[in-house]
């Protein structure tokens, strides 16, 4: 108890010491991915005199990441930040300080633990990925008025919940990435500010319950991967009112579906449920719908009998990234059980 005290005594002492007077030099490239590339050692501040296309600071000691450091002239395409131990980004860096990105920022494999509020606000950029950090919280307004944003990726950080009024005034945004967060619920209206033609990510998260999440969206042919979550029913109205182009809902352990899931405008052109153990009625609702509905398709069912039951299991289809080594070991039992049932029918 005392030790553990006197431990993160240390640590906040220690953070103290990470202001944007003073910290250690670091190296960085400025590359125009064309005519040169040049290593600068050694600096304190990141000056870019001509227009480059890239700006890129890796595997350095960043745990503050201070505007000062950034003194741009001319236009960038991209900036990254990888694998800098960045725990803290000060406030408005990104936001009206930074006219000059003009493409994408990434800030991956950091230790990023929440977006401020305003932290990215009113900037022109088309991508910004912030993959493998450790982000638990967004505030409100964390990325809002971003007139030309496109694709923002979170994928691989804390998240236990999405916050609706995280995100405001998005019109170009059309991937979100999600997957392989601790999200638990998909709240009602949360991506109400998709306006373009959707796609979500929310693959290996632990979502059990799904609400209305496009209410007030005006957004059409939605793509929304559910893969690998906790999804036990789906109530009646979920998803009606949207246009959906693929819902993907394999390997979930639903138990029931509401006959009218997808009821009163809804449209659904595919809809994948491989590997969610349906009853017999929830089986029936989509053999219905799949009847009355022209556009809708449902993909199959669990591959139980011919490749084995786990073929589709969790740690399979979330085993790309985190859990690697699970996800390969669980491939070659699967492989050697198919193999055997090949050998012994
Ligand atoms: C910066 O570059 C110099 C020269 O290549 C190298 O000796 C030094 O270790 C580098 N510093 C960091 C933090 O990578
Ligand atoms: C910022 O960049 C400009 C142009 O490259 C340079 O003249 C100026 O000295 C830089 N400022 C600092 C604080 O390094
Ligand atoms: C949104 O951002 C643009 C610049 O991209 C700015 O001109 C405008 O004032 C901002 N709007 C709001 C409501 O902040
Ligand atoms: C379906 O759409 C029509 C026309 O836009 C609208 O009048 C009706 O209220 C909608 N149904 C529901 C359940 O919202």
């Amino acid at each position: 108890m005392w030790l553990k005290l006197f431990v993160s005594l240390l640590a906040t002492l220690w953070k103290l010491t990470w202001t944007c007077e003073n910290f250690a030099p670091f190296n960085y490239t400025l590359d125009d991915h064309d005519q040169w590339k040049l290593s600068v050692e050694e600096a304190e501040i990141i000056s870019a005199p001509d227009p480059c296309d890239e700006v890129s600071v890796q595997d350095q000691f960043i745990p503050r990441l201070c505007c000062k450091i950034l003194n741009f002239t001319h236009p960038i395409e991209q900036i990254i930040f990888d694998n800098c131990a960045t725990e803290e980004l000060e406030e408005d860096c990104f936001s009206e300080a930074i006219e000059q990105i003009t493409e994408s920022l990434t800030i991956t494999n950091n230790k990023l633990t929440s977006v401020k509020k305003g932290t990215f606000r009113n900037i022109q950029l088309k991508e910004i990925y912030l993959h493998n950090n450790r982000i638990k919280i967004l505030e409100d307004d964390s990325f809002s008025n971003l007139s030309n944003l496109e694709i923002l990726n979170l994928n691989q950080n804390n998240l236990q919940m999405l916050n609706p009024d995280a995100f405001s005034e998005l019109p170009k945004l059309h991937t979100l990435n999600l997957v392989f967060n601790q999200i638990r619920i998909l709240q009602e209206g949360v991506f109400k500010f998709f306006s373009a033609n959707p796609v979500v990510h929310l693959k290996c998260n632990q979502i059990s319950r799904v609400e209305d999440a496009f209410k007030g969206s005006l957004a059409r042919d939605i793509v929304l991967d559910l893969r690998a979550n906790r999804i036990e029913n789906l109530a009646e109205g979920v998803f009606n009112n949207h246009g959906f182009e693929d819902v993907n809902l394999n390997t979930n352990p639903l138990k029931t579906i509401a006959t009218k899931f997808c009821g009163e405008n809804c449209s659904m052109k595919n809809f994948h449920c491989i590997c969610c153990y349906l009853n017999k009625d929830g089986l029936q609702t989509i053999r219905d719908l799949a009847l009355i509905k022209k556009t809708f398709l449902y993909v199959g069912g669990c591959y139980d009998a011919t490749y084995g039951d786990s073929i589709l299991d969790i740690q399979y289809v979330c085993g790309g990234s985190k859990n690697n080594r699970a996800g390969k070991l669980l491939l070659v039992l699967v492989l050697l059980r198919s193999f055997n049932d090949f050998l012994l029918p």
